[in-house]
């Protein structure tokens, strides 16, 4: 268990794109998921930790297969690769839902609880030395699929947000960033 500062987790936390592969223990991912669910909100979230391989593959085939048909070049390149894994071959993925809604400041909302949960779920994450990354890509899987019932995506909540979580070798800190988006009217 890490011993950091909440800041230190703040300023060390950094995306993971090269799991280990190795599984998580699932008493620790139960805790980070439960830190989700302790995020601020204003709404409902549904969080859906996804261990079950087949799952996990049958998200990353579904990506693929949006991503060979978006006509776009580059993704079109990347997603031909062979090991293409746009959940980076992850052990464990938290699957952030919102219900269903055309009101667009539910929809504003539900993105909002999703950023708020996500957050929590990465800092957990570094609390129990495990890795993380926040990726918005594998909601295309869903938006085109019937994955939800094969992830228990309850009935009525579409994924918008999904953290990917796992072991990583590189434990070196975030880099530390040049931040230029702040500014003080007093
Ligand atoms: C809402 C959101 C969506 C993201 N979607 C993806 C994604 O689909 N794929 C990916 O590799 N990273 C994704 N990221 C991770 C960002 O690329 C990453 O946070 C950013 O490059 C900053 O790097 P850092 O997390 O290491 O600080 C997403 C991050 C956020 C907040």
């Amino acid at each position: 268990m890490s011993t950091l500062s909440t800041m230190d987790s703040i300023w060390m936390r950094k995306s993971c794109r090269d799991f280990t592969g190795e599984s998580v223990d699932g008493g620790k991912l139960s805790m980070v998921a439960t830190a989700g669910a302790y995020a601020a909100y204003s709404g409902q979230i549904q969080l859906t930790v996804v261990t079950n391989t087949d799952c996990i593959k049958a998200i990353d085939d579904a990506v693929k297969k949006v991503l060979l048909a978006s006509k776009n070049k580059l993704l079109m390149e990347k997603a031909a690769q062979d090991d293409f894994s746009p959940s980076y071959h992850a052990p464990a993925l938290i699957v952030i839902s919102a219900p269903d809604s055309e009101d667009p400041t539910a929809v504003n909302l539900n993105y909002a609880n999703a950023g708020c949960a996500a957050q929590n779920i990465m800092l957990a994450a570094m609390y129990f030395d495990l890795a993380s990354c926040c990726i918005a890509t594998l909601d295309l899987a869903f938006h085109h699929t019937d994955l939800n019932i094969l992830c228990d995506i309850p009935d009525g909540f579409s994924p918008i947000l999904t953290v990917a979580i796992g072991k990583e070798d590189n434990t070196s800190p975030h880099d530390v960033r040049q931040v230029k988006n702040i500014n003080f009217r007093r």
